[in-house]
């Protein structure tokens, strides 16, 4: 045998040797089990060989001694389908080794798009990159547009239950009519012959926010048909926390089909401790036979447009009648009594010195603030300040809510059916997407859990960390042949370093990638290597046909 480190593709093909030999490391699985050292032996898109694999030519060899070898990570709940038009390289994402990203969460995806309400879609949507123009009608004419282009990791789409309400009824603020509910119904199922994957609610947000359970069931039913799960926010993360998670139960249950309990959380300081009751909401339900897991990010701050601190009745009609309204002194007199009021509502719990902007490009002075400072330096009322930044932008700014307890995301990371995902977008630090002060979770979730909870708080193992990013969000996704290391699998690998990794992202300076996640490969092609990203894009949509 010749030497192997330098064959040409053909003389390793006439040798019969491996396309890439991953060589030294410690294995980790996925499914839990010890991390063992082990060679990974790759050929075209696929692991064929694992073990001592000493005697093997390949036609590269990734040295991976002191490194953990791990299926790629799957980001169970991603909003990265409004970014990858303009960030095909994924940066954010890859370099915390995500291979594969599950769009169309809280609520909303791209598709589908009715003619007639294209524009509520538009105006509902926070970024818009080139290309992503809303031509397309169908989840399947989407999907191809979008594969088109070519991206670096993996997709799974879900479809809205948001975007279908749009599609059939735009922001109307009422039940549906017996044809807008078989509007939703039948795209949801075509949405589903053409590659979704599930159904995604966010139950907060207009128009997601004026359906009924059993308009969502409808809905669902279809959706299981064609054997798809439904992800939910829920309606209520905070002082409604454990009915909202009972309703999603619900849907599962009457709908027939698994339920993913996205960002799973208790959100402002009353509510402190309730994850704790959610995670035993869940434990029932699955002695029940149900099949109920749920995601969490890894901090303590969340994130949404600002706009969602609004009554949804401000929303009615779309985001210009909204614009309008916020104009009329009785409108904000109304809005005032509402969140002042108690009621269980997003600002329960919450002070203007606990909100952070994080994005509003027309006021930069407030970016990285909180909204107690911005009305201070303004001389306003804080209510009357953040209502002139949604005015502002248009409804498209955004903000981080310092509002959730440590112990509680301990008590979720620890639960075994419980997975990591992001609830961020594959950002980039440079350009048109390092704008603003965004959520660092965009550049940090994986790394964190394996820095922090992993190896300097031991609050899982790190097998059992992988897990969560990987075998678990797998099998909720039906991926059979993806996070997990074994024959047969598709090649989605990451390298790392369990040692030295580490997010770098902070709330202050949110736009640096993470340390540590030194190669990533994606379908058996190197997409990061030696930390520096290839240019690669060899991502595909999952389960398109
Ligand atoms: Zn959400
Ligand atoms: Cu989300």
């Amino acid at each position: 045998m010749p030497a192997l480190h330098d064959l040409t593709a053909a003389e390793a093909a006439a040798y019969h040797v491996l396309d890439i030999k991953i060589e030294g490391g410690m294995v980790i699985d996925g499914t839990g089990t010890p991390a063992a050292r082990a060679d990974v032996g790759i050929v075209g898109d696929t692991i064929t060989a694992m073990g001592d694999l000493a005697r093997e030519g390949a036609g590269r060899i990734i040295g991976a001694a002191g490194l953990a070898v791990t299926p790629g990570f799957i980001d169970i709940h991603s909003h990265s389908d409004w970014r990858l038009w303009a960030n095909r390289r994924a940066e954010s994402k890859i370099r915390q080794g995500v291979t594969t990203e599950v769009v169309g969460n809280c609520g909303f995806s791209p598709a589908p798009v009715s003619d007639e309400f294209r524009e509520a879609l538009r105006g509902f949507a926070l970024y818009l990159p080139p290309g992503m123009d809303f031509s397309w009608r169908s989840m399947g004419d989407y999907l191809r547009r979008y594969d088109e282009g070519g991206v670096a990791v993996n997709v799974v789409q879900l479809v809205g239950h948001g975007t279908l309400r749009l599609a059939a009824m735009g922001f109307a603020r009422r039940a549906p009519s017996a044809r807008e509910q078989a509007t939703m119904e039948r795209l949801a199922e075509e949405s589903m012959a053409q590659g979704a994957a599930g159904l995604a609610t966010g139950l907060i947000y207009a128009p997601g926010s004026y359906a009924t359970t059993e308009e969502i069931v409808a809905v669902a039913r279809r959706v299981a048909a064609h054997r798809g799960f439904y992800a939910s926010h829920i309606r209520g993360e905070g002082a409604t926390l454990l009915d909202a998670v009972g309703e999603a139960i619900r849907v599962g249950r009457d709908g027939g089909l698994p339920v993913q309990v996205s960002h799973i959380k208790a959100a402002g300081r009353p509510s402190w401790g309730r994850v704790k009751d959610a995670l035993a909401l869940i434990d029932a339900a699955r002695a029940e036979g149900l099949d109920v897991t749920a995601d969490v990010y890894p901090y303590t701050a969340s994130s949404t447009t600002l706009r969602t601190l609004l009554p949804d009745w401000v929303l009615e009609g779309g985001i210009d009648a909204m614009l309008e309204r916020l104009g009329d002194p009785a409108v904000r007199a109304r809005i005032r009594s509402e969140l002042t009021g108690g009621g269980a509502t997003l600002m329960r719990g919450l002070g203007w010195e606990d909100i952070m902007v994080a994005y509003c490009p027309s006021r930069p002075e407030a970016e990285g603030r909180r909204l107690s400072d911005v009305a201070a330096a303004s001389g306003q009322e804080p209510l009357d300040a953040f209502i002139e930044l949604i005015v502002a932008e248009k409804g498209k700014g955004y903000m981080i809510l310092f509002q959730l307890d440590e112990a509680d995301l301990r008590r979720a990371l620890v639960h075994p059916w419980v997975m990591i995902g992001s609830d961020g977008s594959a950002l980039a630090a440079h350009g048109e997407l390092a704008a603003g002060k965004p959520h660092p979770r965009s550049y940090g979730t994986f790394p964190r859990v394996l820095a922090r909870y992993v190896r300097e708080q031991r609050v899982v193992t790190l097998e059992a960390a992988v897990r969560k990013m990987t075998a678990l969000p797998a099998a909720r996704l039906g991926l059979t042949d993806r996070g997990v290391l074994r024959v047969g699998a598709k090649a989605d690998v990451v390298l790392l370093d369990s040692e030295g990794v580490a997010d770098l992202a902070t709330y202050e300076e949110p736009h640096r990638y993470a340390r540590g996640i030194e190669g990533v490969l994606v379908n058996g092609r190197v997409v990061v290597d030696g930390g520096e990203h290839t240019g690669a894009l060899p991502g595909r949509v999952l389960g398109r046909s």
